[in-house]
């Protein structure tokens, strides 16, 4: 907002200044012509010499024009040199800590111990609360609360985009802000609520994930999310170029983008949330089982957050209820009949459904 005014202040001011210039120089240019026509007509100064003084105004003001110019290309260039600074300057406020160890490769066991967290020291409600959880290596935990319970920022702390205001949360036993940030990001996949694409094609896109994935290997993430169909119907298929200049997807094909770049990679432990969010019923359960399918050939360890709990029933081996701030009372739900490929026809995953939507508040 305040860009636009001062943008429009400036086209403003430069609209009001060479027009200024413009009309000075058209004015002295004629004031002359007027005085030294009136001295030529009475043989005062000869024609020439007038001449030469209008050669000479025009060459005395073409510097101020040029001068004029430049200082706004010049303002404008430090506008944006401000901007940039500004942003190199953002202080970071995730550090590594100064003992920082390398992560191993990992198995995938999470576990959180007491863990409390909220954005603002300042604030006086935590957002968790006493979250204690345990997720053995390979299995898959899901998350379910209302909007704003917190379940987008459990996935932040896992993956260290912010640190735990008291408790532990380790990952095979290493503190997670006990390791480098990248040995520790370089293990996981992580599907975020807001999906991001770059610009660049698809075939990069997906690659992104793994960048030594062959084309083969990306192909094969994207038939897995069932997207090869609608990206070889693309005008250049892989090739075709996404993103701010480029083809715009719709939200359900840039969300499966997104998911195969994240499967592209193999990760040990993957984080997803709310993944499915603009997929239809059809895909939706399709990916569900590509997900159970990967889990089970990688063991891979997977957390997903979502609000569809019939989801979280078929997903979710162990599923956190998060509760509603202030008292954010968590429950956690053992899920042992899970992850079974024909889960959704049996009375286990409908009974599971209905406690899921009792305690959240729904009519089972
Ligand atoms: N960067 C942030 N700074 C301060 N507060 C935040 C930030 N991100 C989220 N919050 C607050 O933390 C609480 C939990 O947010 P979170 O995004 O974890 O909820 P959620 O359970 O994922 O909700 P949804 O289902 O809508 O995605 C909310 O009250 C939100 O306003
Ligand atoms: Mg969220």
């Amino acid at each position: 907002m305040a860009h636009r005014k001062s943008n429009s202040d400036a086209a403003l001011i430069a609209g009001w200044f060479f027009p200024s210039i413009e009309l000075i120089g058209g004015v002295a240019t004629g004031a002359i012509i007027f005085v030294g026509g009136s001295l030529v007509l009475n043989e005062q100064l000869s024609v020439f010499t007038l001449l030469t003084f209008i050669l000479y105004i025009d060459e005395f003001f073409f510097p101020i024009r040029m001068l004029a110019q430049r200082y706004n290309q010049f303002q404008a260039v430090m506008a944006a040199g401000t901007k940039i600074f500004t942003l190199l300057d953002t202080p970071i406020d995730i550090k590594d800590d100064p003992d920082a160890v390398e992560l191993p490769t990992i198995q995938g066991h999470v576990k959180f111990t007491n863990v409390y967290f909220r954005y603002n020291q300042e604030e006086e409600n935590f957002i968790l609360k006493n979250i204690n959880l345990e997720v053995p290596a390979g299995q898959t935990v899901a998350f379910v609360g209302h909007t704003g319970a917190g379940k987008s920022s459990i996935v932040k702390l896992i993956s260290r985009f912010y640190d735990l205001t008291d408790g532990s949360l380790t990952i095979d036993g290493y503190e997670v802000n006990k390791v480098t940030q990248n040995s520790l990001r370089r293990q996981m996949g992580i599907v975020l609520q807001e999906t991001h694409l770059f610009s660049g094609d698809v075939m990069e896109n997906i690659r992104y994930g793994r960048l030594n994935a062959t084309d083969e290997e990306v192909i094969e993430a994207a038939k897995a999310v069932g997207a090869h169909d609608f990206i070889m119907e693309l005008p250049d298929g892989y090739a075709t170029v996404v993103g701010e200049r480029g083809v715009k997807l719709s939200g359900g094909q840039r969300q499966r983008v997104a998911i195969a770049r994240t499967l592209a990679l193999q990760p040990d432990l993957l984080l997803m949330d709310e993944p499915f969010n603009s997929l239809d019923a059809t895909t939706r359960e399709r990916l569900q089982d590509t997900i159970l399918a990967l889990r089970r050939e990688l063991n891979m360890t997977t957390v997903i957050v979502t609000h569809a709990l019939d989801e979280a029933a078929v997903l979710g081996s162990k599923i956190l209820c998060l509760g509603d701030p202030p008292n954010c009372t968590p429950v956690i739900i053992e899920n042992p009949a899970a992850e079974k490929p024909d889960y959704r026809t049996r009375p286990a995953y409908l009974d599971m459904r209905n406690e899921l939507r009792q305690r959240m508040g729904l009519d089972a």
